[in-house]
């Protein structure tokens, strides 16, 4: 019997992955970490012909599952955010892009999570999703700001506890001046500029 398989591929994904990279959102409640993560993921499925290839680590869902022992203390979040750093080095160096979303406070415990993508020599970027304290508390889509001035939520990031802003982030993205269309272009823009896809 005949075979209908084509003997000439069809038209395959315009872009690939060359390097898996981790792209490190960091920045305080409602700077559009989450949204921004899923607008470039949306983006990517699209360029690379496969929804697989690309995966987000959001704080509020890995809090509810694989962290949820933890919870808003230094030492808590320096856990939370070593835990993710491994995880998301696992993803880059099976070839993927990971985002990770998270507020990602101090600066050390980023360091650590540059530190070991370093050491396995994969592409890290800490992307600064920097928008204004007072910019999050008036949108504060959640209504935690709220919560943390009324003194029902202790240690909330910005209010009362400390967020240390990157000081040479990879990308310094301005989400409070830039729509996420032009946020997502700055993103692909690196990824596109090194060599990461092609
Ligand atoms: S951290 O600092 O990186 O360990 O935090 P993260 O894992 O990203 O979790 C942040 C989300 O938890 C909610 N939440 C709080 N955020 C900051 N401070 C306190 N005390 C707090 N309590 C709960 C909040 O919804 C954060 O989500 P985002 O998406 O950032 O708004």
């Amino acid at each position: 019997m005949e075979s209908t398989k084509p003997t000439t591929p069809i038209d395959g994904p315009a872009y690939s992955i060359k390097k898996g990279a981790t792209f490190w959102f960091t920045g305080l409640s409602g700077a559009g970490k989450s949204t921004l993560s899923e607008a470039v993921k949306k983006q990517l499925d699209s360029m690379l012909g496969d929804s697989r290839k690309c995966f987000i680590l959001d704080g509020d869902v890995i809090r509810r599952g694989l962290n949820k022992d933890l919870g808003f203390t230094a030492e808590d979040r320096a856990e939370n955010i070593r835990r993710i750093s491994e995880v998301a080095k696992l993803f880059a160096m099976s070839g993927q892009l990971c985002f990770v979303a998270f507020i990602s406070p101090y600066a050390k415990d980023r360091a650590f999570g540059r530190q070991i993508h370093k050491d396995s020599e994969l592409p890290f970027y800490e992307c600064f999703i920097n928008s204004p304290l007072d910019v999050c508390e008036s949108r504060d889509v959640k209504g935690l700001y709220k919560k943390a001035r009324a003194g029902e939520i202790k240690n909330f990031t910005g209010v009362s506890d400390p967020y240390e802003a990157p000081e040479r982030p990879e990308l310094d993205i301005r989400t409070d001046q830039l729509s996420v269309d032009q946020s997502v272009s700055v993103i692909l823009k690196q990824l596109l500029d090194d060599g990461i896809i092609e």
